[in-house]
């Protein structure tokens, strides 16, 4: 059966729609039951109408506290049985209760070779560095922020001049394909969360043996 997912996002959307892409083309066994934003003016959910796939935004203001918010999620998430949660861009923090009840269906999509550069403005802050190499990481999301453990990374590389911009679409480039391939492994049941450690076909693995360089 295809895999029941929610995509939350905050922006542009890019990487719902290399989601919405590779279901169209029948790359994934996934079916996206929602869109949800806490932006009304998000562009993914443009992209998501245009795809019918039913959208909702929740706005932030109406909620007097952080897990009030998360509560009103949770509830939407379980009406449409949702299997994984998936952060595509989604710029709130969410609760640990929320993070905590989720653990293993939920994951994110972070601009970084994680463990390196969580948190904003990553691509500035890897040329500043002097780094040589940049990428993109999809992680499961436990309640430390940028912490969660590595499921697939890809790196890109940063050449003379690269600003953060051109940087950015690189990274970009290669998140809109291991978004889809994990998300692919996922729906296989390849993919677990336990104690904390990710196991591919039933084997532990850690980041090196699961990246790769586009
Ligand atoms: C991506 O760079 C992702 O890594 C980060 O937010 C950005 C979302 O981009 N978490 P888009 O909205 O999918 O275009």
């Amino acid at each position: 059966m295809s895999l029941a997912i929610a995509v939350l996002l905050s922006g542009n959307g890019s990487n719902l729609q290399a989601i919405i892409d590779a279901i169209q083309r029948n790359e994934i066994d996934v079916t996206i039951k929602i869109v949800i934003s806490d932006r009304l003016d998000a562009k993914g959910l443009e992209r998501a109408k245009k795809a019918n796939i039913a959208t909702t935004f929740i706005e932030p203001a109406k909620y007097q506290s952080r897990l009030q918010f998360d509560e009103a999620l949770s509830d939407i998430l379980d009406r449409h049985k949702i299997q994984l949660t998936v952060l595509a861009g989604f710029m709130r923090i969410l609760s640990d209760p929320f993070v905590s009840s989720r653990l293993g269906k939920l994951i994110n999509i972070h601009p970084s070779l994680l463990p390196k550069y969580k948190g904003l403005n990553t691509h500035q802050r890897a040329i500043d560095a002097g780094e040589t190499e940049h990428g993109a990481s999809v992680h499961f999301v436990t309640p430390k922020i940028d912490d969660g453990p590595v499921i697939l990374q890809a790196s890109v590389s940063i050449v003379k001049n690269d600003n953060s911009e051109q940087l950015k679409q690189k990274v970009h480039q290669v998140e809109h394909v291991i978004y889809p391939k994990v998300l692919d492994w996922i729906s296989k049941a390849r993919i677990e969360l336990k104690n904390n450690r990710v196991f591919f076909d039933g084997e532990v693995i850690d980041n090196e043996n699961r990246s790769f360089t586009v």
